[in-house]
């Protein structure tokens, strides 16, 4: 397919930063003009660990949420070592917890309170399993003596791997992967075990990080790793592997915090996701699997029903803004945007009138 114009149901976003606050108002427009559904992280600070801190989280999503379009936060609870399994059952079963999130304690950003050892939640994780509550996982371990390019590689085996086996219904998500090791993972694993991917993790490598001058806005965790995994990446995202879909990691931080002695981790990819993937689907000639992985599969793993409506996508090359502010950032100055001054081919050119055609 090389069309100009593309409609596809209207996508989800399987993982994404919202913050909250000033930075929430700033950053929601760019994920609700697109993505009718997205999985909210938990990790603000304090982190979202209770069913009435996830649902007060949730109000004042909507509450920023401007009306017009439909947008659905789906909520998520941070697990500690202090985790009930009581208050997962109980926020799941009154619609307000969507699923569960591991963050492997000190793994990434804002994950001072996550897990130190999976013993410790082992509990949570069997009634998760009983009740069907899908488990969201970083998938880095935060072990020093671990170089950080193998940490997701090393989770696998170490932690992933044994849960896998020690759970077998638990349901699983291993979020925004970056390796050849977690394609091969999921990819062979079972049908309740599936990964999201990025749009960084299919377009940059870590020379476009590192190479000719170190590039801040480009780090995240799991961090970019060599040009033969993101390769992988690719190759598994158009494949049509009905357990790969679409989940964003947009992860918003001041300027100010990214251009530091220690800049922090994230990537705000919001106002370019769609048309990110879409221009990566295109170049590897698959702009015909776009849908599935932006659409449906996420949709079928979580078992929730496609979205009625539809996006419109259009080959109409523009640039990305150096910029979105943030009212009241005053210095700190406002966030910027992944391939922020650079032309890309896709557009997103609206959300159309419901698609009563054929679902897979
Ligand atoms: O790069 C990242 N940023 N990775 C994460 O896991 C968290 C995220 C954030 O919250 O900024
Ligand atoms: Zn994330």
């Amino acid at each position: 397919m090389s069309a100009d114009r593309l409609i596809i149901r209207r996508p989800d976003d399987w993982h994404l930063h919202l913050r909250d606050g000033a930075m929430l108002a700033a950053v929601l427009p760019a994920t609700a003009r697109g993505f009718a559904r997205a999985v909210v992280m938990p990790n603000l600070v304090p982190p979202v660990a209770t069913v009435a801190a996830a649902a007060a989280y949730r109000n004042r999503i909507n509450g920023t949420a401007k009306g017009g379009v439909r947008f659905t936060p789906l909520m998520t609870l941070y697990l500690t070592d202090a985790s009930d399994p009581e208050e997962v059952e109980k926020g799941f079963n009154a619609g307000v917890v969507f699923a569960c999130k591991l963050y492997p304690r000190d793994a990434t950003t804002n994950a001072q309170s996550g897990v130190t050892d999976m013993a410790r939640i082992a509990h949570v994780l069997a009634r998760m399993e009983e009740i069907g509550v899908p488990l969201l996982v970083h998938g880095e371990v935060s072990d020093p003596e671990v170089d950080v390019f193998d940490r997701e590689a090393v989770f696998i085996d170490r932690v992933l791997a044994p849960m896998i086996k020690d759970f077998p219904g638990l349901r699983v998500v291993l979020e925004h992967i970056t390796t050849s090791e977690a394609v091969d993972f999921v990819g062979d694993g079972p049908d309740r075990l599936a990964a999201t991917i990025t749009p960084h993790h299919l377009m940059v490598d870590r020379n476009h990080m590192l190479a000719g001058g170190i590039r801040p806005h480009l780090f995240c965790l799991p961090v970019v790793k060599r040009a033969r995994h993101r390769e992988a990446l690719r190759r598994i995202a158009t494949s049509g592997h009905r357990r790969f879909f679409l989940g964003t990691d947009s992860a918003p931080h001041a300027v100010a915090d990214k251009e530091q002695a220690c800049g922090c981790a994230g990537i705000f990819n919001a106002p370019v996701a769609m048309e990110a993937y879409a221009s990566v689907f295109d170049e590897l000639g698959a702009l015909d699997a776009l849908e599935n992985f932006a659409a449906h599969f996420g949709a079928a793993f979580y078992g929730l029903p496609v979205n009625e409506e539809t996006l419109i996508l259009e080959r109409d090359p523009w640039t990305v803004p150096e910029t979105v502010e943030v009212a009241g950032a005053g210095g700190r100055g406002g966030v910027r945007p992944f391939l922020a001054g650079e032309t890309i081919n896709w557009r997103v050119a609206g959300i159309g009138p419901p698609n009563k055609g054929p679902v897979l």
